[in-house]
């Protein structure tokens, strides 16, 4: 006898309660509680599975098998036992690389079949594009595709792919399959039908199950749909990619819900009016979260960027150029992004507000750690900043977390403030602490080879690596004479710093 369960989930955070409340106890959203409605049975399939009948090669009431492996299909009581870990073969992840680089470089080197990942990004930041041109370039290498889209109409999504560049060849056109279609029975139908080596799904908010008696969007629909999908990757091999929602804040709509069911999960970050584009794994069962792939939206789609100097456009082509003047309030700092280096520019405003009331606006930054930036420049650096309006941004819609960058932000500030630059090849490289001293970064030489590359020729460091600085130096430029012009600049502290803006 299958059980009824009716619980509460916020919409907004995902936490679960057994009676509904006008407020989330957890994060005090109002009116957010959804009611959710769970069938248990006692020992059958997983709560929402789709009865395939079979069809993707399951038996009636087999379970998925975890990670896709074959080994783990049947549930029946006494048929598992725990086995010693070194008796474990090693699951051998096959990957088909759909022949972008940057997008198999975040996937940990391509698509996994039978594997699930979900694409979230803001509306218009270029998911359908990504995934439409993923496709296409596997179809080009031979491989079926089912793109499947709930928001727009299969001639709105040709529209796009004749866009794409060379996505309308004969290969592609009839290995890449259109449906127009938000009932998810008609797609796991003709995913069966066409047993299509990806299945893209745009997007998962729009599909719904007839079955269900709840909007498309909702919890119940949203796990519902996804289960099947999770269900329709891990029985037949096809990997499923599918689109999915962000709320306001940048977080996947429909909680963590679908975060946890899914194998992998993108975010796709930037700047709406900005060309570049980050993917960045968010969560990755089969490869690390630490790499990004790298896009700019052209007139012809998403074209990849190997390595990306995220300047500004004044001055000429990207990267600190010796010929270019010293502007006040913009510096370069080499941040990490997996195992690249990009030279981003930060760059800062400052302007006469209210005492009391000044605004402090980061773009692309941390506003937490800009407001510390500012009050150790207080407190350390000697600037009287209390009734300035503070603006502070990293170039090119990208977004830089990493302390690495606080020297380069306070510096921008500083040169805002007193209207001095940094000199314009100059590179920033440094945490600062609580007490204004700079502390040592990791993956120094990384950062100054990238800086060097791209242009730079003064770096400033922290003192405590300073010769690794120089070391690094010395490594960057065998066989080329760029290091003869570079020099190495050491900092304690902050206030030793300022006195480099010249
Ligand atoms: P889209 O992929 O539809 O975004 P999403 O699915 O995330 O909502 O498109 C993103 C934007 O990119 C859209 O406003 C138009 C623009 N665009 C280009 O600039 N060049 C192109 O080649 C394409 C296909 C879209
Ligand atoms: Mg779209």
């Amino acid at each position: 006898m299958a059980k009824v369960r009716t619980s509460y989930v916020c919409r907004e955070c995902g936490n679960v309660q057994p009676k509904w409340m006008g407020k989330c106890p957890d994060c005090g959203a109002w009116d957010a509680l959804e009611r959710f409605v769970e069938r248990e049975a006692a020992d059958g399939p997983a709560p929402g599975a789709l009865d395939l009948g079979g069809a993707l090669g399951a038996g009636p009431g087999e379970a998925p098998a975890p990670g896709g492996s074959p080994a783990g299909g049947t549930r029946a009581p006494g048929s598992r036992r725990a086995v010693p870990i070194a008796e474990v073969k090693p699951l051998d992840v096959p990957r088909i690389p759909s022949g972008i680089d940057e997008f198999d470089r975040v996937l940990g080197g391509g698509i996994v079949p039978g594997s699930v990942t979900l694409l979230g990004g803001d509306p218009g930041i270029g998911k359908s594009t990504l995934l439409l041109q993923a496709a296409a370039a596997l179809a080009g290498r031979g491989r079926r595709v089912l793109y499947a889209t709930s928001e727009e109409s299969a001639a709105q999504v040709k529209l796009r792919a004749d866009r794409l560049d060379g996505s309308a060849d004969a290969a592609r056109g009839a290995n890449l399959l259109l449906l127009a279609e938000p009932n998810l029975a008609v797609i796991a139908e003709e995913a069966r039908r066409t047993r299509p080596d990806l299945l893209v799904l745009d997007s998962i908010q729009l599909t719904f199950r007839g079955d269900v008696d709840a909007p498309p969007g909702s919890l119940q629909q949203l796990r519902r749909c996804c289960l099947d999908l999770v269900s329709i990757a891990k029985t037949s091999g096809t990997a499923v990619a599918m689109v999915g929602h962000v709320t306001k804040d940048g977080d996947l709509a429909g909680p963590k819900l679908l975060e946890h069911l899914v194998d992998v999960v993108l975010a796709f970050e930037g700047d709406r009016h900005h060309a570049y584009r980050v993917v960045r794994a968010v969560k990755n069962r089969f490869g690390s979260t630490q790499e990004v792939g790298l896009f700019e939206m052209t007139g012809a789609g998403l074209a990849q960027v190997e390595e990306a100097t995220l300047a500004s456009d004044a001055g000429g082509a990207g990267g600190p150029s010796g010929t270019r003047p010293t502007r006040p309030g913009s510096v370069f700092a080499p941040v990490l992004a997996g195992s690249r280096v990009l030279l981003a520019e930060v760059q800062a405003l400052t302007a006469t507000g209210f005492l009391g009331n000044a605004k402090r606006r980061a773009s692309g930054l941390d506003a937490g750690r800009l407001a510390m930036l500012i009050a150790v420049l207080e407190k350390h650096g000697g600037l009287r900043l209390g009734d300035q309006d503070i603006y502070a941004s990293a170039v090119g819609g990208m977004r830089i977390a990493e302390p690495a960058a606080d020297l380069a932000i306070a510096l921008a500030v500083a040169g805002a403030f007193h209207d001095r630059g940094a000199g314009a090849s100059t590179a920033a490289i440094g945490e600062i602490s609580l007490s204004g001293e700079l502390r040592s970064v990791r993956q120094l030489d990384l950062r100054v080879q990238a800086a060097v590359r791209r242009g730079a020729q003064l770096l400033l460091v922290p003192r405590a690596q300073a010769e690794a600085a120089r070391a690094a130096l010395q490594g960057a430029s065998v066989g080329s004479c760029a290091h003869a012009l570079v020099s190495v600049v050491a900092a304690a502290g902050i206030r030793d710093a300022l006195d480099h803006l010249a």
